[in-house]
């Protein structure tokens, strides 16, 4: 699949962007192994999402929809699994293959989890390794690629681990295992990453303890009790039209219900930086995630320093807000951002060769890049099945001078299932060729 994009637009209006996909997957695993009836509304019905819904359901897990968003979890209890007949396709979800390794080296049955072509590419020792320290058996493929094959045997036990980067999945994964992991085990961040883990076992009864602002610890025994979960909309698809009304003049546009959690508001944080007008209102809790409304108009951008705190907030966001600097005034900086070569693409390098297709300087480094914000042209876009960096491209259309033709964009179904019909809604000038 193709985007064509014609140049120019603004975009305008109110929408509700689908579902968040780190708290869509952890509703899936975490009602499935809770005791009772798990009710979700706002579930992404994303390809990635599905690869974890269908996952539990070929480990015996009875799941109701999704429809309209609403799905029902039938958990089996932390001991209720099944093993799968066959491998466990996870697809393009390096999410669903992180945290799943850690849930499934906690059973007493084996696995093997495989994915598409992008996945299969991307580092598995860092979930491998630390549940080995944990007793677990886990072979990977050459160079730490997938398939993960884990060999549960029921007898994990607890461990501290010091996490060597800043990753939310890896954080996860060994909660997960610590669940069935005898005594405790604990995890410390180099930053802090996104937290719905942790606040969703707290939804589930589960107790989590936090200590300081760097390391979580749980501890086996307990048990989670099923709950309802109402999943705001994903900050990480919102911040396309963020991006679209704040680099397209004229534009006047509110995103609803999204979630604000604090891990999570990088790109809020970067655009206010940069100087958009941005605000931020009726704020609100829903199910232990804050959400708001955010209200975005055009207003001329300069470049800036991305400050380093900022960089794992906004880890999802930063080919979208290459855009808004290639838009800006002046140069944009990137540092800190290594994990950004390792994501569904090779971030740093794809959009570095997109924006040089479009006419932009932009210099790739070891751990980030460096954008100056100029006049972008049109050109043919390599996405490299990289659902983000499809998206961030079409919204440069709102600033180009001629079309733009972006490749292989099949891949924005596994987060952004109706973001070609929202793009038109708002005002992209956006048709699809097959
Ligand atoms: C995610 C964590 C992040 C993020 C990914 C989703 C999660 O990955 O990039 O899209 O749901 O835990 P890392 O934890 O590997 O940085």
């Amino acid at each position: 699949m193709e985007f064509l994009l014609q140049p120019g637009g603004s975009v305008q209006g109110t929408m509700r962007v689908p579902g968040d996909k780190s708290i869509s997957h952890r509703s899936i695993m975490l009602g499935a192994i809770a005791e009772g009836v798990t009710e979700i509304s706002g579930f992404l019905e994303g390809e990635d999402a599905l690869s974890t819904l269908n996952a539990f359901r070929a480990m015996g897990v009875v799941i109701d929809g999704p429809r309209d968003g609403n799905v029902r979890v039938h958990g089996v209890g932390l001991h209720g699994l099944k093993a799968p007949q066959g491998p466990l396709d996870m697809g393009n979800s390096g999410t669903s293959m992180r945290l799943l390794s850690g849930l499934i080296a906690g059973q007493s049955f084996s696995a093997t989890l495989i994915g598409d072509e992008s996945l299969s590419k991307r580092p598995m020792e860092r979930v491998a390794k630390p549940l080995r320290l944990m007793g677990a058996v886990i072979e990977t493929q050459e160079g730490g690629r997938p398939p993960l094959v884990i060999k549960g045997r029921g007898q994990l036990k607890g461990i501290h681990y010091d996490l060597p980067m800043a990753s939310a999945q890896v954080k996860s994964c060994l909660l997960l295992a610590g669940l069935y992991a005898e005594g405790e085990t604990s995890v410390t961040e180099p930053a802090p990453t996104r937290d719905h883990t942790e606040r969703m076992l707290g939804g589930f009864g589960y107790a989590v303890e936090r200590r300081g602002n760097a390391t979580v610890a749980v501890k086996n025994g307990g048990k989670l009790s099923a709950t309802k979960i109402d999943v705001p909309a994903d900050i990480s698809s919102a911040t396309f039209f963020m991006v679209a009304a704040a680099i397209a003049p004229g534009s006047d546009l509110t995103l609803t219900h999204v979630g604000i959690n604090p891990t999570r508001i990088g790109v809020i944080n970067i655009l206010k930086l940069m100087g958009s007008d941005l605000t931020v209102f009726n704020e609100r809790e829903v199910g232990g995630e804050p959400v708001a409304d955010i209200r975005v108009r055009y207003a001329p951008l300069h470049g800036i320093e991305i400050p380093d705190a900022q960089v794992p907030l906004a880890i999802d966001e930063f080919p979208a807000l290459f855009i808004a600097a290639a838009c800006a005034e002046g140069k944009t900086v990137l540092r800190g951002a290594e994990e950004l070569r390792v994501k569904e693409s090779d971030r740093i390098q794809v959009m570095a060769d997109g924006l040089h297709t479009l006419g932009i300087e932009a210099r790739p480094t070891p751990d980030g890049i460096e954008i100056v914000g100029g006049k972008l042209g049109g050109g043919v876009i390599q996405s490299h099945h990289d659902h983000r960096i499809a998206m961030s491209f079409a919204i440069a259309a709102l600033r180009a001078s001629a079309p733009i033709r972006i490749e292989k964009c099949d891949n924005v179904a596994t987060s952004f299932p109706n973001f070609v019909e929202l793009a038109k809604n708002a005002g992209l000038y956006i048709e699809v060729a097959r």
